[in-house]
């Protein structure tokens, strides 16, 4: 294929990712702690990139991915599982726990923890949540087996808990970052296409959208 036929193939995907532009929600981070299945990475990723996530963090310790982006988003068992989303999600590796706090906090980040269980001072189910009160936040998950660490919980601000009403004790890692994850874009991003910045100051003379239509994806 020559450069240029090459580069008109490409273009409904920069067209569709120009478009989606507005609709991400800044500064909203999914943070992965200690993940062990390359698979329930690439359903998180997935998610976050369809629903609008800005970032992906993982905290990394046993060094299964690469450093390096452009690597990661060439991992063949990432890109098939989170059906190359990868390709168009950032994506950062952390060596632990406590750097990755550093990091977030340093930058101005809240954190807040997912459990099925309660845990911490302050632990509320997801519908009582208003996500909307940090200009920057941080919703952590925790690995499949052991769930969120007992450090990742004393440096967050609350535990959030979907409600179940089954037999058993949690919901899948990629299944609870998808409905954790819907609620508080769906209320962020109805935030930002209200006001420009935070306390509900610089309101929009005219609203962004919240919903796509074909307009926005129409080359
Ligand atoms: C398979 S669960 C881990 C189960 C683990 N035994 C535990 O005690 O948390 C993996 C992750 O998914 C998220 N999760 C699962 N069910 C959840 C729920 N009902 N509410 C909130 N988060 C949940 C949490 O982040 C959890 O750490």
């Amino acid at each position: 294929m020559n450069a240029e036929i090459k580069d008109k193939a490409k273009r409904p995907a920069r067209i569709r990712a120009d478009s989606i532009k507005a609709f991400r929600c800044q500064n909203l981070i999914a943070v992965l702690e200690d993940p062990s299945n390359i698979k329930n990475i690439g359903t998180v990723i997935r998610n976050v990139n369809a629903l609008g996530v800005e970032k992906v963090y993982i905290v990394d310790p046993h060094r299964a991915l690469s450093d390096d982006w452009q690597e990661l988003r060439e991992q063949k068992t990432l890109s098939k599982t989170s059906v190359s989303a990868v390709k168009w999600t950032f994506v950062k590796r952390f060596d632990s726990t406590a750097d990755c706090f550093d990091h977030l906090e340093k930058m101005g980040f809240t954190s807040l923890v997912t459990s099925p269980h309660v845990k911490g001072k302050t632990s509320i189910f997801l519908d009582e949540g208003d996500y909307t009160i940090y200009p920057k936040l941080a919703v952590w998950f925790g690995n499949e087996t052991r769930g969120i660490s007992d450090l990742a919980v004393a440096r967050s601000e609350m535990c959030v808990s979907i409600p179940m009403f089954g037999m058993i004790e949690s919901l899948n890692l990629g299944t609870s970052s998808g409905i954790m994850l819907y609620e508080v874009t769906k209320q962020r991003r109805s935030y930002q296409s209200e006001y420009k910045w935070r306390n509900k100051r610089g309101t929009r003379e005219e609203p962004l959208p919240t919903v796509i239509t074909p307009d926005h994806v129409a080359p």
